[in-house]
C-alpha cells in the first residue's frame, strides 16, 4: 500500500490593516492564487467587515510555506491560528482560492459571480465555526 499523502488543513482569522478596496482584494487573490496553483493548495478566503477568515489545504510542506507567506503579509495583522489538522481528503478540491463576502461585489460586477460565488451550506457552516471560535 502506498503511504497516504500527508494532507493537512490550516485555518486562521485575521484583521485587515485597513478596509480592503475591491482592487486591493483582487490583487491579493491574484498573488495568493498563483502560489496556491503552483503548490497544489486549495481553500477559501472570507472577507467581511475588515476580518479575514481562511482555510487552506494541501500537503504539509506546501501549506506551511503558504502559511509563512500569509503571516508575513503586512496587509493584515492579529493573525490568529485556529487549527492545523490532518485530513483524509480535501473539502475544496476545485478551488484555488474561493472568495466569499462579496455579495455586493457580484451585484456591481456580475462577471465575477464565478469567482465570488454565493454561500453554499458547507461554507456557511464553516464560517459559523470560524466565527464561534472568535473571542
Ligand atoms: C488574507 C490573506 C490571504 C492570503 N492567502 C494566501 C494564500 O492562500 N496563499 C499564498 O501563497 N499566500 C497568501 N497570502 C499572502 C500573499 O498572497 C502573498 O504572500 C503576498 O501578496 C506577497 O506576494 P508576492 O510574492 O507576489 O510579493 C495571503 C495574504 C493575506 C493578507
Amino acid at each position: 500500500m502506498p503511504k497516504p499523502k500527508d494532507l493537512i488543513e490550516l485555518s486562521y482569522l485575521s484583521e485587515a490593516v485597513s478596509d480592503m478596496s475591491f482592487l486591493g482584494l483582487m490583487r491579493l487573490l491574484e498573488s495568493a492564487r498563483a502560489f496556491n496553483q503552483a503548490n497544489g493548495i486549495t481553500g477559501i478566503l472570507l472577507y467581511d467587515n475588515q476580518q479575514f477568515g481562511q482555510i487552506i489545504e494541501g500537503d504539509r510542506a506546501s501549506v506551511m510555506k503558504a502559511w509563512k507567506r500569509i503571516q508575513e503579509d503586512r496587509r493584515h495583522h492579529r493573525v490568529e491560528l485556529l487549527e492545523i489538522r490532518e485530513i483524509a481528503e480535501r473539502s475544496f478540491p476545485d478551488w484555488l482560492l474561493r472568495f466569499y463576502g462579496g455579495e455586493t461585489l457580484t451585484q456591481d460586477y456580475p462577471a465575477l459571480t464565478q469567482m465570488v460565488g454565493g454561500m453554499d451550506k458547507h461554507s456557511l457552516a464553516l464560517m459559523n465555526r470560524m466565527r464561534a471560535s472568535q473571542t
